[in-house]
């Protein structure tokens, strides 16, 4: 950390993080003390996504003692909860989904009676546990013995066969939305949040990491073929936010207090493209303020990864399709970068207010891009964005374009969308624009500070924004803002404005010639062009046809395939862009790309769309589709087969959808 710094004495996590040493070194002991507003009471939104009656008595810590076997593919053993409640309540009400609980008792071992509710097909159970009557600021340990479900929905068990190294298995965790329930019983809403401790015994041959500080890098006490791992997280944090991964796993250091995690045979490619992320909290830090959770390292996880990113804390768990080759795609590092801060660290009370954690996190990206990498590299990241959100807007019935969702009856897993990351950062930009950048940098960091280790919503937000930025005695600025537009309704507000990259806008007069005037493939600038000016290249469709199909003619997509290598291609945003068009034509000739491009690695964002839109190509496309489903299905976690099986059904179980 720079001197420079020191100067924040303003700022308590700057002083707290100067006075430890640095915000970001080698681990020497524990992470940074926590800030006042980390101490001070909270108000609990009711979440509806969650039982837990945090208002009556509170998950505080979570200590995790378990057994990963992966021959019957659970994790059994005890979670030990550290538990307050309001003076004479006797109860405490965890979520539990799909989960095997034995028994419960005190720490003395004494059987605490516990009930499990009825199954809400989202929520799972309400499990309640009957404590004696709670005494102010007296802690009561929970202990439940318990063991998850091969099928928890949480959780990837992996065969040799699905690795990168194809010797030993795999698992791992995916805890967000509200998923962490499946394999540990606590309280899972966002808004309680909760510090952590884990042993876990795995395999000898294995390594398990969490998002958490490692006290044991090499495991101990190996025996019956096994050793274990301990872990701590300090710094509470949102249920979903706990995160285990085990494996054959090597580790590479990239810089100070920055590396990465993967399997030995990617490790090198993943030193490579991740070499600059140091430069990237750097960044992010001189924005925003210190970093605040310790080390920073990326685990790069085996295909089936259902995300391209999960910002676990200490430890971003991220999709080896951005292993790109030429650090193309390292935007998606900024952003679950950009999550310590907003949603890691200022984080959403309940899923209805994503955009809170997604929208900041994506303006937040952009301007750690432009601060490494350059305006103009960012503005194309702003048009792709914008190009999104277009598409979106039109894609969505108008309600659920509105920034603060009503997930009412609904998963948050599929009420979310991509509406809270790109209109959420341009409602950011919106505001950056009309009061200067300068007043805006100093609000945005203020806001993390003062909302540190604190859940927010849409009206706490308005309410800090008003009180740190707006100011009462301006009507003018606060009219020309039109926050309560912004967040409560659908649609674009009048003064947003569609960003411009001179790059992309050159890309568009190509596309122009080559779709729409029918030029030669020969004739598109390919080789010349970035990853970010290709993708906007393949988004093209014709005005007022976003979701139609047939702007190509068959000898138009076969001459795009070959003068531009796209049989060969590497790129999976490229891939992607490729495979929607030639879907969306039923070209028959990039079928075998298809397959191997849908069998081969499991992120949801790729997945699920290719098999929507084979699925509307009727004839043609359904049959394939359900081919290639079943041939891949088996390779997906549960939050990719969960969406496709909605669309198109289990390929071979009676009654699929159609
Ligand atoms: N937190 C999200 C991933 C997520 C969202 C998991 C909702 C479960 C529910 C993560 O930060 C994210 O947004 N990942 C994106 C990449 C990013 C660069 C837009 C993804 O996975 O595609
Ligand atoms: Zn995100």
């Amino acid at each position: 950390m720079s001197r420079t710094r020191l100067a924040a004495m303003a700022s308590t996590l700057a002083l707290v993080a100067a006075l430890s040493g640095c915000g970001l070194g080698e681990p020497k002991s524990d992470m940074p003390p926590l800030p006042p507003s980390a101490t001070a009471p909270v108000t609990y939104e009711r979440d509806i996504h969650s039982w837990a009656q945090p208002q009556v008595a509170r998950v505080k810590h979570v200590a995790l003692d378990l057994v990963a076997d992966f021959a019957t593919r659970t994790l059994s053993g005890t979670a030990t909860l550290d538990v307050t409640g309001e003076p004479g309540a006797t109860e405490v009400i965890l979520d539990v989904r799909n989960l095997e609980i034995r028994s419960i008792s005190d720490a003395r071992g004494t059987a605490l009676p516990f009930a499990l509710g009825p199954e809400d097909p989202i929520k799972g159970q309400a499990l309640t546990v009957t404590v004696p009557a709670f005494e102010t600021d007296k802690v009561q340990k929970i202990v439940v013995t318990y063991a998850t479900r091969p099928d928890a929905a949480a959780l990837q068990w992996l065969t040799p066969a699905q690795t990168a190294g194809g010797q030993q298995p795999f698992l791992f965790s995916q805890g967000q939305a509200i998923l962490t329930r499946t394999w540990i019983p606590t309280q899972d809403s966002p808004g309680i949040r909760q510090t952590y401790s884990a042993t876990l015994r795995v395999p000898e041959a294995l390594k398990a990491v969490m998002s958490a500080e490692m006290l044991t890098p090499d495991g101990e006490g190996a025996s019956d073929g096994m050793h274990s791992y301990r872990f701590r997280m300090t710094n509470p944090i949102p249920p979903y936010l706990i995160a285990v991964a085990v494996g054959d796993l090597a580790f590479a250091s990239v810089g100070e207090g920055v590396g990465v995690w993967t399997e030995p045979g990617r490790l090198e490619a993943a030193r490579t493209e991740f070499s600059e992320m140091r430069q990237l909290v750097d960044a992010a830090e001189g924005l925003y303020g210190p970093y605040g959770w310790g080390r920073f390292d990326l685990l790069v996880l085996p295909p089936s990864f259902p995300f391209g990113g999960m910002e676990n804390p200490r430890l971003t768990f991220a999709t080896p399709t951005i292993l790109a080759g030429d650090k193309s795609l390292v935007s998606l590092v900024a952003h679950e970068l950009a999550h310590s801060w907003s949603g890691n660290l200022v984080t959403n009370a309940t899923w209805a207010d994503f955009w809170l954690n997604e929208g900041f996190t994506t303006y937040f990206e952009n301007r750690i891009m432009e601060a490494v990498y350059g305006r103009d590299r960012a503005l194309m990241l702003q048009v792709l964005g914008w190009g999104e959100l277009q598409a979106e807007l039109a894609a969505l019935p108008p309600l659920d374009t509105r920034l603060h969702l009503d997930l009412e009856g609904r998963d948050p897993d599929e009420g979310m969308n991509s509406i809270a990351y790109e209109k959420g950062a341009a409602f950011l930009r919106t505001i950056e624009r009309i009061v200067g950048r300068e007043r805006f940098d100093a609000w945005m960091k203020g806001y993390f500070e003062r909302n540190a280790f604190r859940p927010m919503n849409a009206a706490t937000f308005l309410v800090d924004i008003r009180a740190h930025l707006v100011g009462p005695e301006d009507p003018a600025l606060e009219r020309e803002l039109q926050l309560d537009t912004w967040v409560y309704q659908p649609g674009l507000p009048s003064n947003a404005v569609a960003p411009v990259s001179g790059a992309l806008t050159a890309v568009d007069t190509a596309a122009e010639a080559f779709f729409a005037d029918r030029g030669p493939a020969s004739a598109i600038p390919w080789a010349g062009w970035s990853t970010q000016e290709r993708q906007q290249f393949l988004a093209w469709r014709p005005e007022g046809r976003a979701a139609g199909r047939d702007w190509l003619t068959n000898q138009q997509l076969a001459d795009l395939e070959t003068t531009l290598n796209l049989r060969s291609e590497g790129n999976a945003e490229i891939v992607f862009s490729w495979l929607q068009i030639a879907v969306a034509h039923r070209y028959g000739p990039a079928v075998p790309k298809l397959e191997q491009f849908l069998t081969s690695q499991g992120r949801r964002k790729f997945v699920l769309p290719l098999f929507t839109a084979l699925w509307a190509e009727g004839d043609w496309g359904r049959p394939l589709a359900t081919r290639i489903y079943a041939a891949a299905r088996p390779g997906y976690h549960p939050v990719t087969t969960g969406s496709v099986d909605a669309v198109i059904g289990v390929p071979g179980a009676s009654g699929a959808a159609g």
